[in-house]
């Protein structure tokens, strides 16, 4: 089969410098949505009509082997589909999908191919019945239900107007076909345009098969011309990923409160708070429990751990049994070990935290190499920028860090170490030793705070 995905079509209506089928719904375009429903069914070939000033749209799907044709003009579907004719095998079928169109699913896409074969077809449609039929082509059928041609409402008379089955635009064409009719069509119509859907008529007069399907949901053949509809489609998406998640057992406490945009696996008795928003791959093994208003993007969680509240991750990997949070935040290249406990306002970036080490409050670790069973104490700093390059901060397992301590990076701090609080580390701490930096604490006997002159005869206004 050949796959034609038409998406010439500027979408002025999103009122945005970004072209329409670059838009994120789940965050991956809606062009890489078709591209992938598209792959599902394993197509001789996937050619893209693109518009004039597509190159990006083009830049940004290099990689996936696709066949990419340039419509200068938007002269219609017709003459879109006519564009990319060349490109196609004739001895197989032609599949027409739309750009703009992202939540098709493969198995309705595998069922029009059903149909078209099983009917010996030279045209498969996917139709849909709309309560609201407007601004759609309408599937003309006489009185036997045979498909006799589509429709656009603005040709259409006030009587076809009444017809609710409207062409989802989503077709199977035999190409051989195609090739005979494609360049037939004429723009002797309402737009000005060359309609694709004029070969439905065509396919009529040969003598021709048209079989037709619906699909199962309408918003599969739901387009996007508008932030609303995008809008609105994404939260269909949403609810339909919260589903899954459902039904596979994962506790959401709203499903309509957590955005998924990627991959999220999910062992057994994970349980996951509101409003938390997944992006990239994200694995959360058996137990795993993320609290309300967290951000997690390419993250592997190990079994049992608990991310709290407000907590931001990314690009790191957490060992089983860790906490985290509430307010914590995991820059790229974190790696912790089980049982570690990253509190609120802790900072890890670049950094390997080794088991059942803590950093429980207010503290920055980053280029860090930090053993088993370490505290770092509230107010830690690892100075790891000198302003040009960044350095590494080695600490061993077993050492104490007291707090409001800066660690000027490159350090090492010897196993079993201890330094005390308020120290500026600036040379190796050796092993099992206290270490301290700090001003000897003096006390000035007979020495009285000062007193504000006057301070009970006149009050102040401050
Ligand atoms: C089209 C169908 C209509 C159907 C509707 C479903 C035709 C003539 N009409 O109408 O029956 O109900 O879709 O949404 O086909 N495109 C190009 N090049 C062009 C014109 C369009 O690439 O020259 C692309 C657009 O980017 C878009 C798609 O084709 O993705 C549909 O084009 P659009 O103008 O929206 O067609 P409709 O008028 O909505
Ligand atoms: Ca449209």
């Amino acid at each position: 089969m050949n796959i034609v995905i038409l998406a010439a079509g500027q979408g002025k209506r999103m009122h945005s410098a970004l072209p329409k089928v670059l838009h994120t719904l789940a965050g991956k375009p809606l062009l890489r949505h078709v591209i992938d429903a598209a792959q599902a069914l394993q197509p001789t070939r996937i050619c893209i009509v693109r518009g004039h000033g597509g190159e990006a749209v083009r830049a940004a799907m290099s990689e996936l082997g696709l066949t990419w044709v340039v419509q200068e003009q938007q002269l219609g579907t017709g003459h879109a589909v006519l564009q990319a004719l060349p490109y196609l095998d004739p001895t197989r079928a032609t599949l027409i999908l739309y750009g703009d169109v992202p939540l098709t699913r493969a198995a309705t896409l595998q069922r029009l191919r059903e149909v078209f074969v099983a009917e010996n077809s030279a045209l498969a449609l996917l139709t849909a019945q709309l309560a609201q039929p407007q601004g759609y082509g309408r599937i003309v059928r006489d009185h036997a239900g045979h498909v006799q041609r589509i429709v656009e409402e603005k040709d259409a008379t006030d009587a076809e107007r009444q017809i609710t089955e409207i062409n989802t635009g989503i077709l199977l064409a035999d190409t051989a076909a195609l090739l005979r009719w494609l360049p037939t069509l004429s723009n002797q119509n309402v737009q000005g345009e060359y309609y694709l859907t004029d070969i439905v008529a065509l396919a009529v007069r040969d003598g021709l098969q048209i079989s037709s399907t619906q699909p199962q949901d309408a918003w599969e053949t739901e387009g996007v011309n508008s932030p609303a509809q995008l809008a609105a489609l994404e939260r269909i998406h949403q609810r339909n990923l919260a589903a899954a998640l459902l039904d596979q057992g994962v506790r959401l406490c709203d499903p309509a409160r957590i955005d998924v945009r990627g991959e999220l696996i999910c062992g057994q008795d994970v349980a996951i708070d509101a409003n938390c928003l997944f992006e990239g791959r994200v694995e959360l093994a058996d137990g795993v429990e993320i609290g309300p208003n967290c951000v997690l993007k390419d993250v592997k969680v190990g079994a049992g751990t608990r991310i709290a509240a407000f907590s931001h991750l990314e690009s790191a990997t957490i060992g089983q049994q860790a906490v985290i949070g509430p307010y914590a935040r995991l820059r790229p290249g974190t790696v912790l070990g089980d049982e570690v406990h990253i509190g609120n306002f802790v900072e890890v970036k670049n950094s390997s935290i080794a088991s059942q080490s803590k950093a429980n409050h207010l503290a920055y670790v980053g280029d860090a190499t930090v053993g088993q069973r370490v505290n770092i104490g509230a107010g830690t700093i690892t100075c790891n920028y000198d302003g040009a390059n960044k350095h590494r901060t080695v600490i061993e397992d077993d050492v104490f860090i007291g707090s409001d301590t800066q660690l000027v990076a490159p350090v090492t701090i010897h196993k079993g170490a201890t330094l005390g609080a308020g120290t500026t580390l600036t040379k190796d701490a050796a092993a099992d030793t206290l270490t301290v930096s700090r001003a000897r604490q003096v006390a000035v006997t007979g020495w009285k705070r000062p007193v504000k002159p006057n301070k009970a005869s006149k009050p102040e206004s401050s």
